[in-house]
């Protein structure tokens, strides 16, 4: 299917892969670690549902001489440790069998000549057309030099379709990803390129797009009249781990708010009572982040930037930042990160959202919480009546709760109540599966398109110059708790509290 049939599709309103052509996948970065987590995972479980092309040439690049039997190994490898099904020996050999090593030095000329034979000398074995799925799971630096070196020794030109997947981080400021997104555009156009954002792949998020439609309750609910806040929320109790290199460098604010925070943002501002097409899911998420107030004076006011201190979590005292390995002596890294943010639109006009995101907190969770005003007589409020909540638990638990006021049993007072819709979790596809299954499929609906990454960039850009020029306090908190108390002040002046 080319791209005009895709295209004609989306507006359609279809948001599901239905055909799937056949195809090569090359996957470079082959031995590294989200191949290994995430992407084998993520085919073979596509594979056993039936989701995967009918004829599909795996092509994994990397620097490491394995021979096809050791890849094989690693793959399989992968399945025993990071599957949500168990590998069926009775299927195994049939999906490894789609997959070839190639050795390949993404700074050699020859390289790339050699690669486009063996991609052709597969293509032509197995009968398929040269529709090609080029998956960049490599350091951010090696994106630019490998898209322009595919296209200079055309293996990117292509007869069928062809199509770029890129991990983030996309830039690391507005420069940046404007730099990287001119050097992508001149190989691949717009509608090839799915810049891949995790948040956007997971269930309960691609929910919620469609959460308000098909449920009456909940439209007659989510009005923005009754709505006094929203709150979105990614903690997470790990630290930096392992991965100083990268984090020192990025900080919360890159790592986490520029995408998925943003993302979810986007995402829950979308609500519409009628169904959107591709297309129009894609404008009205651009027309949201368009709408964010700038943030450019007082960023203090607005904005409140941590770094953990020594703490305990469970029990298990934990380092601060500053002594964990690969971490600079002078790092002046967030690790943490709040906002109150207002979008200037007729619809969430003079209602904040504020937006939290840290390493090292008390609990790992990622959720939206919608609060409505509280209409109760002060008689009331001394009583317990509190405001009724919208709760989304993205993760760990993938739910729909509503906070409702009930009496006590003394009947005199009131007492918050849940009433929680959850879903079941054994069989939920991961998120690499949707997003996979949808690049595959030419469906672009739920990756980030370059106009919200941009207005993302453009939005972050004054904070980050701020942070970089030291202009905010960096508030210390201790691990295991529950972040900087800067962070709760800034709802406070509001009269709110995080939920
Ligand atoms: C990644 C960040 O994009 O998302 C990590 O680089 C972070 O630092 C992770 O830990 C969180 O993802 P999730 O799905 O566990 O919330």
């Amino acid at each position: 299917m080319d791209h005009k049939e895709r295209e004609q599709l989306d507006v359609n309103g279809i948001d599901s892969v239905e055909m799937m052509d056949d195809m090569t996948f090359v996957l470079f970065g082959a031995s590294g670690d989200l191949a290994k987590r995430k992407i084998y995972p993520a085919l073979y479980n596509l594979y056993i549902e039936g989701k995967t092309p009918e004829k599909l040439s795996v092509v994994g690049l990397g620097r490491k001489p394995y021979t096809k039997e050791v890849f094989h190994d690693i793959i399989k490898e992968s399945l025993e440790t990071f599957s949500r099904r168990k590998a069926d020996p009775d299927k195994l050999e049939a999906f490894l069998d789609q997959f070839r090593y190639f050795i390949f030095d993404a700074m050699e000329a020859q390289s790339y000549q050699d690669l486009k034979a063996f991609i052709e000398e597969r293509e032509a074995e197995i009968g398929i057309p040269d529709n090609r799925l080029f998956y960049l799971s490599v350091a951010p630096t090696l994106v630019e030099p490998i898209t322009e070196s595919m296209n200079e020794n055309g293996i990117t030109n292509t007869e069928g379709w062809k199509r770029l997947i890129v991990e983030k981080p996309f830039g690391s400021d507005l420069a940046s990803a404007q730099h990287l997104n001119e050097r992508l555009t001149q190989v691949f156009n717009e509608d090839e390129i799915f810049r891949i954002d995790h948040y956007l792949g997971k269930p309960m998020v691609q929910n919620l797009e469609s959460l308000i439609r098909p449920n009456p309750i909940l439209k007659s609910i989510w009005n923005h009249e009754l709505i006094s806040n929203v709150q979105i929320t990614a903690s997470e109790t790990v630290g930096v781990g392992t991965r100083a290199g990268y984090y020192d460098k990025s900080g919360a604010i890159r790592d986490m708010v520029q995408n998925h925070l943003l993302q979810l943002v986007m995402m829950t501002a979308l609500h519409h009572p009628e169904k959107l097409s591709a297309k129009e899911i894609e404008e009205r998420k651009t027309a949201i982040m368009q709408s964010i107030r700038p943030v450019t004076d007082n960023i203090e006011q607005h904005v409140v930037r941590g770094q953990y201190e020594a703490g305990k979590l469970d029990g298990e005292a934990l380092p601060g930042y500053m002594e964990e390995d690969g971490v600079a002596e002078d790092s002046n890294n967030d690790t943490y990160f709040a906002a109150r943010l207002y979008l200037d639109n007729e619809y969430w006009k003079d209602i904040p959202f504020y937006i939290r995101t840290g390493k090292r907190l008390s609990k790992k969770s990622t959720q939206i919480v919608i609060e409505f005003k509280n209409e109760a007589d002060e008689a009331e409020v001394q009583q317990g009546v509190v405001s009724n909540l919208l709760v989304i638990e993205i993760n760990p638990n993938e739910s729909i709760s509503l906070r409702v006021n009930m009496k006590d049993d003394s009947n005199e007072h009131f007492e918050p109540a849940y009433v929680t819709f959850s879903k079941n979790l054994d069989d939920q596809p991961e998120a690499y599966e949707n997003l996979l299954n949808d690049a595959m499929g030419g469906l672009s609906t739920y990756f980030a398109h370059w106009s919200e990454v941009e207005l993302s960039w453009k939005w972050i850009q004054p904070i980050l110059e701020a942070f970089e020029a030291d202009q905010l306090p960096l508030h210390g908190y201790k691990a295991g708790s529950q972040g900087p108390a800067a962070a709760d002040d800034l709802l406070k002046e509001d009269g709110f509290n995080w939920w």
